[in-house]
């Protein structure tokens, strides 16, 4: 009964499935949308103002998909509601891509919310282990409210993590080990045998969570994925989101894969219930493999711009196989950051001493266009 279900929503997804989100949500002029009192106040009020490339925070400008955003219009209508049963038919959809059960998925108001619930749940226990550079947004969240302290551990000459370092440092007492792969901001991925052994080893003394954010914008997820890990048995958690290939983040969903003990207790601990819009947006699009693969090859066009510019002028830019590039332009990322802005581009600014490296997000092609024809000029000034 439930695969039947989530088959009719795949094919629902699917069959509406074209490549023109974006042309679709513009159809809505912002003028319409907005009263003018609001308008007049507008700060990138939901996306980039006109003429402004964002490339800073890791979003797909090419989502969402129509099959996205035909489920955004259905469910705004149905808004009075609270979103009943598509929390249990999105996680039935997950459960059956990676041949685990439902009860293995928790749905979360993006992974951010999973992330924070993991570190409150574990950072009591004892330190979050984690490679010096990651995504510690959500583990902050638990240091600022006194639940969990992060013992980073310095990446490789080449920026990779050092799993040997990181194995070291954990002990029966570590609360979580932290891993982020493709890790963030360099985008880098970790080589799949070595990394699963280390998982595995480090899962029997403490539970792992692997970020895997970015994971379907790598060569090859099916190999890389730790899912295979959870599946085994191992004291692993695995959390993906639909902000990133999907194009979805101002949607906010998310969700872990881990075991039923464990995805009870994430369940738990999370705060939030997720938007309506959220959820059947996500069952749209979950399957809508045309738009995926669309979106995966605007992002590697742009990358690859990217690393032909940063090659071309000679600056060491990380091997990406996620939206973003990590690249040392030998100017202090804060200068770079504030030149490309005046230029009405966005790019993150310095991430602790990593001074000269800079990361860019791939935005849309004639965004990424932008911030390459200024590169030379920003690094030269
Ligand atoms: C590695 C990583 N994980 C998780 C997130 C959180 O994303 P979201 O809460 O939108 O799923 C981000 C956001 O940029 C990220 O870079």
């Amino acid at each position: 009964m439930t695969i039947q279900l989530s088959r009719r929503l795949i094919l629902t997804g699917a069959a509406g499935a074209t490549l023109a989100g974006t042309a679709r949500a513009a159809a809505v002029k912002k003028e319409e949308a907005f009263p003018p009192e609001v308008l007049a106040h507008e700060h990138a009020l939901l996306g980039p103002d006109e003429g402004v490339a964002l490339l800073a925070r890791n979003e797909n400008p090419y989502g969402p998909s129509e099959s996205a955003l035909r489920m955004v219009e259905y469910a705004g209508k149905k808004g009075a509601y609270y979103p009943g049963q598509a929390n249990i038919t999105l996680a039935e959809m997950i459960a059956e891509r990676h041949g685990v059960d439902p009860k293995q998925i928790v749905i979360t108001t993006g992974s951010g919310e999973a992330l924070s619930a993991i570190a409150v749940l574990y950072g009591p226990k004892g330190p979050i282990v984690a490679p010096r550079l990651f995504w510690d947004t959500t583990a902050l969240y638990a240091t600022r409210l006194g639940m969990a302290e992060i013992t980073r551990v310095p990446l490789k000459e080449d920026m990779s993590v050092d799993l040997a370092g990181i194995e070291a440092a954990v002990t029966e007492d570590t609360g979580l080990v932290q891993l982020c792969n493709p890790n963030n901001p360099t985008g880098l991925v970790s080589d799949s045998k070595t990394f699963k052994a280390a998982v595995k080893r480090m899962a029997k003394k403490t539970t792992v969570l692997v970020d895997e954010a970015y994971m379907e914008l790598a060569d090859d997820p099916d190999t890389n994925t730790c899912v295979d890990l959870v599946k085994k048995g191992d004291d692993v958690i695995v959390s993906r989101t639909f902000s990133k290939i999907y194009g979805m983040a101002g949607l906010r969903v998310g969700y872990t894969i881990s075991s039923e003990e464990t995805a009870e207790k994430i369940r738990g601990a999370a705060m939030s219930w997720i938007a309506g819009t959220g959820l059947a947006s996500a069952i749209g699009a979950y399957n809508d493999h045309k738009f995926l693969d669309y979106s995966k090859s605007k992002i590697l066009e742009a990358r690859q711009m990217v690393l032909d510019k940063t090659a071309e002028l000679g600056m060491e830019a990380l091997p990406s196989q996620t939206n973003f590039v990590y690249f040392k332009s030998g100017k202090p990322a804060n200068d770079i950051h504030e030149l490309m802005k005046a230029k009405n581009i966005l790019v993150r600014g310095q991430y602790m001493d990593y001074a000269d490296w800079t990361r860019v997000s791939m935005g849309k092609i004639e965004d990424v266009e932008r911030f390459c024809a200024y590169l030379p000029e920003a690094a030269s000034a």
